[in-house]
């Protein structure tokens, strides 16, 4: 196995020697033709261009590459709980189309209101106020001014290895190399702690006879050291995904309290069914003093995030806290009404935990079989299987972590290797068990191979 890492980073790495192997044997004329043209007209950058192949139709679990070759999306940038192309979701957006396609600024429309509404009676506590932009960084940058307004502080406590988008604030709070790394002065203020990360816990907790909680504790001393920190901003699970203790939130809740600070929770790629909760964070039984949405709120068509924040925070009508054009989109909010219509109506929530189970159980064997396999773990339909070369030692295999998912995408399944070697699985809520236990059976059968050949 060439021990030549792709350097670890959120997603797969789009310009490296197995990319290159995949493509040559999978791609025909017109695929890389098109490929060639959108590397001529979009600016290069990680993870995107130059891309790995083009899209011709998506729907329900499934993309369709130009050249007819079906793949089960696990991955889907974590818009596709109702599935691509949600029959329901395409209905609303055509009907909205007709009758209210664009709303500016200084009106409003029924199905923003209706919309601002259904979220607010659905989250946690009294997160009632309601703001929309088109993208989850947008929000992020919400979510820190309104902090900032209500505390009258400006500093943030965040966590290294999180993202919360790609603008010049958000990847402030947030903590990934890739996106920090070579691009000037940063905001301010902005202190990172580890992240609470029970498999590679810094603090060695299984060595020290199970966890004490030392990361929790170890944000309240910061808290306590700044003194006048607006607020700890984290995704309440990683979409990686890094799934945290639930006394971990219950600590850090309390610590927030005791300090002053707000709890912002990025629940961005994690809420809306995804992790068997409607909201990741009522597993944790806290309820955070901004909770920000993203990525399938619109449906997996439409653009649109959401900062919901308590009642009381209502105190910036002379600022502007978003203002974007795109605010409160008649189309966006259809799209998002009829989304969370069909979560409730398909039972998606609960579909979400008992596929997840059924999923956790077969990794578990799998992990048994699979000596690459050094973690599992899972909540609800979010799923993930971190790769080792040495179980003792833990390293990362992540030459081995690519070659699976190339392996992988070549039975038709696609999914993202996040921070370099961990298999990342999040599958449409509405996929069936019998598609879930073939897509396993193909990450069986990949990494079989891929073991083989070590
Ligand atoms: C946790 C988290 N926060 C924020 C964002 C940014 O969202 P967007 O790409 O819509 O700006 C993402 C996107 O991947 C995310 O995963």
């Amino acid at each position: 196995m060439d021990r030549v890492s792709p350097k670890p980073s959120e997603g797969d790495v789009n310009l490296s020697p197995r990319r290159a192997a995949w493509q040559a044997a999978m791609l025909d004329e017109p695929t890389r033709a098109l490929l060639a043209e959108d590397a001529r007209y979009f600016l290069h950058q990680a993870l995107s261009t130059p891309c790995l192949t083009a899209l011709r139709r998506c729907e329900g679990i499934y993309l369709e590459d130009l050249q007819g070759r079906r793949y089960m999306d696990f991955h889907g940038n974590s818009v596709h709980q109702v599935g691509f192309g949600n029959p329901a979701v395409v209905a609303a957006v055509k009907a909205q189309l007709d009758v209210l396609s664009f709303c500016p600024r200084r009106f409003t429309n029924e199905p923003a209101v209706a919309l601002a509404r259904k979220l607010a009676q659905l989250a946690p506590g009294d997160l009632r106020k309601v703001l929309f932009c088109p993208s989850g960084t947008g929000a992020i940058g919400i979510a820190l001014k309104l902090a900032r307004t209500v505390t009258g502080r400006y500093k943030t406590v965040s966590m290294w290895d999180a993202f919360h988008g790609a603008s010049l604030d958000a990847i402030s709070v947030g903590g990934e190399e890739l996106f920090r790394r070579d691009i000037g002065p940063l905001l301010p203020g902005t202190e990172h702690v580890p992240p609470p990360d029970p498999y590679r816990c810094l603090w060695d907790c299984q060595a020290r006879g199970g966890c004490d909680l030392k990361c929790a504790a170890y944000i309240e001393y910061v808290l306590e050291k700044e003194g006048d920190v607006a607020a700890v901003v984290a995704e309440t699970v990683r979409a990686t995904p890094v799934i945290p203790r639930r006394e971990f939130w219950q600590a850090v809740r309390a610590a927030c309290d005791r300090h002053g600070a707000l709890l912002v929770l990025d629940e961005i790629p994690t809420a809306l069914g995804r992790t068997g909760a409607m909201f990741a964070c009522e597993h944790y039984g806290v309820v955070p003093d901004i909770l920000v949405l993203g990525k399938g709120l619109g449906g997996g068509i439409m653009p649109l995030a959401a900062v919901l924040a308590r009642e009381r925070f209502d105190v910036a009508a002379d600022r502007a806290l978003g203002h974007y054009t795109h605010e409160k989109s008649p189309v966006a909010a259809a799209a998002a009404l009829a989304t969370l219509q069909y979560i409730e109506d398909h039972g998606l929530v609960e579909r979400a935990r008992v596929l997840g189970q059924h999923a956790m159980e077969r990794l578990r064997v799998m992990q048994v079989r699979h000596p690459l396999i050094g973690d599992v773990r899972g909540l609800g339909l979010l799923l993930g299987v971190e790769l080792v070369t040495d179980r003792a030692t833990r390293a990362k295999a992540t030459a081995e972590a690519e070659a699976v998912m190339y392996a992988a995408l070549a039975r038709g399944l696609s999914f993202k290797v996040s921070m370099g070697n961990v298999l990342t699985l999040a599958p449409p809520l509405v996929i069936t068990r019998a598609e879930l236990d073939r897509a396993l059976d193909i990450l069986d059968d990949s990494l079989t191979e891929v073991e083989r050949h070590r």
